[in-house]
């Protein structure tokens, strides 16, 4: 399949009527799938109430079949079509971070959109993305739009429409490009279906963010314990992961340092991240600087094409540091944990 690639100025004013997008809207409504930017990363969308274009989402990732992906939507009325009630708390998320990074899980109306999309579950995932491309393709083609990330399952998500290309050229119909994405990470997912929204994925929005709207959460345990079940599909699979073994270094750069040198004295080629502060400090075949570590928010834009521009080098093992738990660390540690499979190695003090 020829995969077109079309560029989009997202400055442009009206982009619902622009022709490039409107091209890309007419193969979403033949039910090809479509890559487009948003403010987290570029998503695979194809329309939400169709299941030969659901399934073509699931074929070119590679994705299983049983993780249930996230329909987007350009104006909150297109709720109604797929949701049985909107709760007082998703209400007052929806009204601070729509558009944005947040994804809320609501209770599902039969009949509107395609099983596969939601993986036959009684629940459905929405998120209204705070980008223009993607607002104007979304309005453009009038439909419900399923989209996971649009990378090769397993692979870092995609940051940049060169990310998608590499992954998927040849897979898909086409990509929207519109740039650099943003945020960098995924949306937040919660889960409103109860009294006391839960959090299963960290992400864009903090949950101190979302504390401040409405109140207590709850954070899924699974996310702090390897052991427990997820209650979000996805989270169960190893993602985001570089090709060469990746470790995460508790410790002082004098002790990462030493990991690196003793790898090299094997003969290994090694990789180092680590940001703009300290990259001046380690001595290794290729040492990247991911973000600002007095800003995380760069940490989180540069973090998944810094973990593919591993994968374009000869490095053989990764050493990474680790970043404080706090605002969108929380969803830094968790995309870093998942890619080295949980494996830390800590300094003995
Ligand atoms: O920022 C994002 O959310 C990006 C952009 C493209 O919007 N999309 C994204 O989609 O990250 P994906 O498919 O890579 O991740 C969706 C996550 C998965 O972990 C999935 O299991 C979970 O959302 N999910 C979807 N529907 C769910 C449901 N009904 N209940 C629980 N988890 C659900
Ligand atoms: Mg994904």
């Amino acid at each position: 399949m020829k995969t077109n690639v079309w560029a989009v100025d997202k400055l442009v004013d009206k982009l619902e009527s622009y022709p490039q997008i409107i091209q890309a809207a007419d193969y979403l409504k033949n039910n090809e799938v479509i890559a487009f930017p948003t403010e987290t990363v570029y998503g695979l969308g194809g329309n939400a109430e169709n299941s030969d274009a659901v399934a073509k989402i699931f074929a070119a990732k590679g994705r299983p079949s049983d993780n249930p992906l996230i329909i987007h939507i350009a104006e909150t009325s297109q709720l109604n079509d797929f949701v049985t009630e909107v709760p007082a708390k998703a209400a007052s998320l929806m009204e601070h971070f729509w558009p944005g990074p947040l994804t809320i899980i609501f209770k599902k109306k039969e009949g509107k959109l395609s099983e596969l999309a939601t993986a036959g579950l009684s629940t459905v995932a929405v998120r209204m993305p705070n980008h223009p491309v993607a607002l104007g393709l979304i309005k453009a083609c009038g439909l419900p739009i399923a989209a996971p990330s649009a990378n090769t399952s397993g692979k870092p998500s995609p940051t940049l429409a060169r990310h998608v290309f590499e992954d998927l050229n040849g897979r898909i119909a086409g990509i929207v490009d519109g740039g650099p994405t943003g945020v960098g990470v995924e949306s937040t997912v919660i889960d409103c279906t109860d009294e006391i929204p839960a959090i299963l994925r960290p992400g864009g929005v903090t949950k101190e963010q979302i504390e401040a709207v409405i109140g207590e959460v709850s954070v899924d345990p699974a996310l702090k314990n390897s052991e427990a079940a997820p209650k979000s599909p996805g989270m169960k699979y190893r993602h985001y992961a570089p090709d060469a073994p990746f470790y995460l270094v508790e410790g002082s750069h004098a002790f990462l340092q030493k990991l690196v040198d003793e790898k090299r004295r094997e003969g290994r080629k090694v990789g180092v991240l680590t940001t703009a502060e300290a990259a001046g400090d380690y001595q290794a075949d290729l040492v990247l600087a991911c973000g600002r570590r007095g800003e995380l928010e760069t940490v989180a834009t540069s973090l998944y094409e810094t973990l593919r521009a591993f994968n374009d080098s000869e490095v053989e093992v990764i050493f990474s540091e680790t970043f404080p738990e706090v605002g969108v660390g929380v969803a830094i540690m968790n995309r870093l944990s998942k890619a080295a499979g949980n494996q830390v190695i800590y300094e003995k003090s």
